[in-house]
């Protein structure tokens, strides 16, 4: 139940009541000078694109900028954070932000390169069991590198990649139609590769549940977590998924490309699964004797191939220190809350210009709605510049769709009931 009110004081008392509210402050909010309260702050709901800087952002990364000035190379030894271990103070933060064991995890490259990389390990198609299971509409990373794997391996993605469409409303995909496309398929099907919430319709994938569908006919199974990672509680380990991908620079606020991650499940820690081999993936208690034989460290530090980019890590360091703060599950409570207030107000007030195509069940969502525009193309690109030229920040998406994201570490109910005000002020401007 709820009692939500489409009014300014009932807004601005629900984000007095937050308990959250004042992670907001930790953020830099983009300005926007038609904004009419003091601060001139814009509204912002792109934190499924590009999440926002944190403030103490700027002095983490001045600091390795400076321990560079003054140590030179002896940075790597010392300083407060040393730069050769640097990437294992992430770890154990990403670890529980995923529900993984901490040597599930590593933080490196970027999501695209991961997803390569893992397809090295965990596609090994044969004659007898060549495809790859993905579904219709897939973020064009996702389909360029399935079927450039593929090609790769000397098969032909015409008949070795399956594309499932949507079998829902609104481009939603069931699990019962990944169910039935396993018994069909799966005796020839190498991977499933899926992702934990899907880019343009915000559905929520449930990956225990897929996961097991797809061992039980011997499928390896991967998914790209974009946009799961720091919006839903993530128990990957558990759902036994072989592997693991993501970006850090939406709801994690790492920042423009972002160091990226991977997860890989502890019972492929030590295998002999084939990899690609830097020497960072060495075990570091070897590593500088630079023998020619590579010892892999165990876990996925394993996969490492490049010593870490100390300026790209300090701003993830300082968001995930912010989320281990925060707590995933009160932060998931508060997208509930504010993604359902959201909802609301489209239902409820904007019913004759907007329609929300993400799931109505917040189970199979996250903080995402995405809004179509009732009217089509053309009303909804005016609706969309009419948005931006007031401050509010969604994204677009062709034909008809604008995404928008109430993100719990820094959005408010306030923001919102200013989308909908906005919106029937758009509305208002058409007649
Ligand atoms: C689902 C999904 N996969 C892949 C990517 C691309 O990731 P990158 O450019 O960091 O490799 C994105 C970027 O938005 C994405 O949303």
């Amino acid at each position: 139940m709820h009692d939500y009110q489409a009014t300014a004081d009932w807004a601005a008392a629900r984000d007095a009541a937050d308990p959250l509210r004042t992670f907001r402050d930790e953020f830099l909010i983009p300005p926007h000078r038609d904004r009419q309260d003091q601060s001139h702050e814009g509204v912002y709901f792109c934190g499924n694109s590009l999440g926002l800087q944190p403030r103490a952002v700027r002095d983490a990364v001045t600091a390795e900028l400076d321990y560079w000035g003054e140590l030179g190379v002896e940075g790597h030894f010392k300083g407060r954070l040393p730069w050769m271990d640097y990437h294992e103070n992430l770890r154990d933060d990403l670890a529980s932000l995923l529900g993984a064991e901490a040597d599930e995890v590593v933080a490196m490259n970027t999501l695209g390169v991961n997803l390569h990389l893992m397809m090295v390990s965990f596609y090994r198609p044969t004659d007898a069991r060549p495809t790859i299971l993905i579904e219709a509409g897939a973020f064009p990373t996702d389909r360029y590198a399935v079927e450039s794997q593929i090609r790769f391996h000397g098969f032909d993605p015409a008949s070795c990649l399956i594309e499932l469409e949507a079998d829902e409303p609104n481009g939603i995909l069931s699990t019962a139609a990944i169910e039935r496309a396993l018994a069909e398929h799966g005796s020839r099907i190498a991977l499933v590769m899926l992702p934990g919430v899907q880019y343009r319709t915000g559905q929520a994938f449930d990956l225990k549940t897929i996961t097991a569908l797809a061992h039980r006919h011997g499928c390896t199974v991967g998914f790209d977590l974009a946009h799961a990672v720091g919006n839903l509680p993530l128990q990957l380990h558990d759902s036994g998924a072989d592997f693991a991908i993501w970006c850090s620079y939406k709801y994690l606020n790492g920042g423009p490309g972002a160091v990226g991650g991977a997860f890989i499940h502890q019972r492929h820690a030590r295998g002999d699964l084939p990899r690609f081999a830097g020497w960072w993936g060495h075990d570091k208690a070897t590593r500088f004797q630079m023998g020619p034989q590579f010892d892999p460290t165990p876990g996925a530090e394993g996969w490492q191939l490049s010593n870490p980019p100390i300026l790209a890590l300090a701003p993830l360091r300082i968001s995930l220190e912010m989320f281990r703060r925060a707590g995933m599950p009160a932060l998931r409570e508060k997208s509930l809350q504010l993604t359902g207030y959201l909802e609301w107000l489209v239902r409820s007030e904007l019913a004759d210009l907007l329609e929300v195509v993400t799931p109505t069940d917040p189970q199979r969502r996250g903080a995402q709605l995405s809004i179509r525009v009732i009217a089509g193309r053309a009303a909804g690109r005016a609706l969309f510049d009419h948005l931006v030229a007031h401050g509010i920040i969604g994204d677009w998406r062709e034909p008809d769709v604008i995404r928008i994201s109430p993100t719990p570490l820094y959005n408010r109910f306030a923001d919102c009931l200013a989308f909908a005000d906005a919106v029937r002020a758009w509305d208002r401007t058409r007649r």
